[in-house]
């Protein structure tokens, strides 16, 4: 393990002002996607809308680094540059997915635990090899009727600290991400409860398996009322809720925050962020790992046409930028209408 090597990744992926997107969907996340928007999930298809994303002209001035899916780690632009090597060439990180998705926990009716810990040594090294330099891997926690349990976060919370050992070992930087879900109808204190639990058991499980926490990145929901529940909590105390969970949970060795979005609106996303910035972040670089709230514009846009490519590049690039003013505070709602 070079810790120099993790540390310095760790810091030029949450670099101020920038931030993460995730175009890592499986096969089958981006059939949802798709089909919302009429495109036929090819592989073509596919490697086309992330060729749009990752070429959009100037994008790296807001993106630090891409999370890839394992096919698109192999595909290549429209000119045949690998998809890994492009990035790089712009200064964007090239990153992997490599949890095989939350699967059904045994003993434990509707809550999951992911897998992908089998050969993930062999599947890192592979990565490496072609230019990778973070990976990603996504626990979820769901908020019900008696859940989470103390088990269902324990064993997520074991498999998180595995397969950062093993990136690490691999001079690759673990983002960890402990999703707790914001699809049901529970208050914003329940959401604050459940991530206080979650990141104490994560943290706990990373110091026992003798992760460094300066070569990882944390990727946390915001805390926040569930989207069933009509009432919701104004953008401060979001904002203040998760500072107050944060700073009680996560060292101040950890390098950076990148959360998720998670099924907010593309502007609460946006606006969530720069508010924790606003109220003078923590003792780590703050910073968006987002999927939807990113690409949901340009998906739109696109809609599989080639001829709508432009447009779609202009709605990724303005969202692209909205997030990176608000990864340092300095996005205004004005700027959204001006657009
Ligand atoms: P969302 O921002 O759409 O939640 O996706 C981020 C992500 O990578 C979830 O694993």
């Amino acid at each position: 393990m070079n810790e120099l090597i993790l540390h310095e990744t760790a810091l030029a992926m949450v670099a101020p002002g920038k931030g993460i997107l995730a175009a890592d969907e499986s096969t089958g996340t981006i059939e949802k996607r798709f089909k919302s928007v009429g495109v036929e999930n090819t592989e073509s298809n596919r490697r086309a809308y992330r060729d749009l994303l990752f070429t959009a002209e100037g994008g790296q001035q807001w993106i630090s680094g891409v999370i890839l899916f394992e096919e698109t780690l192999f595909q290549a632009t429209r000119d045949g540059t690998p998809f890994p090597q492009y990035l790089a060439s712009r200064g964007m990180v090239p990153g992997i997915k490599v949890d095989k998705g939350a699967k059904p926990l045994a003993g434990a009716p509707g809550e999951t635990v992911t897998e992908g810990l089998d050969g993930l040594r062999e599947r890192l090294a592979k990565f490496k090899q072609i230019g990778t330099r973070f990976a990603k891997w996504r626990a979820v926690i769901t908020i019900g009727d008696g859940i989470p349990s103390d088990y269902c976060i324990g064993v997520n919370a074991h498999a998180l600290a595995r397969y950062a050992a093993l990136c690490q070992e691999a001079d690759i930087v673990p983002i960890v991400e402990p999703e707790v879900l914001m699809d049901a109808d529970n208050t914003i204190e329940v959401c604050e409860n459940v991530t206080d639990r979650t990141l104490a058991a994560v943290f706990h499980e990373l110091f026992t398996q003798r992760v460094l926490l300066e070569g990882m990145i944390l990727k946390p929901n915001l805390v926040i009322a569930g989207k069933k529940n009509p009432w919701q909590a104004d953008r401060k105390t979001v904002a203040e809720a998760t500072l107050r969970v944060l700073k009680r949970r996560v060292p101040a060795a950890v390098p950076g925050i990148a959360f998720l979005s998670g099924g907010q609106s593309d502007e609460d996303a946006t606006a969530h962020l720069d508010q924790i910035h606003k109220l003078g972040g923590g003792p780590w670089l703050l910073s968006f790992s987002y999927g939807r709230a990113l690409q949901a514009a340009a998906l739109k846009a696109w809609g599989g046409r080639a001829e709508n490519v432009a447009a779609a590049q202009r709605a990724f690039l303005h969202r692209a930028r909205m997030n990176g003013l608000a990864a340092s505070g300095r996005w205004e709602s004005a700027l959204e209408q001006a657009a």
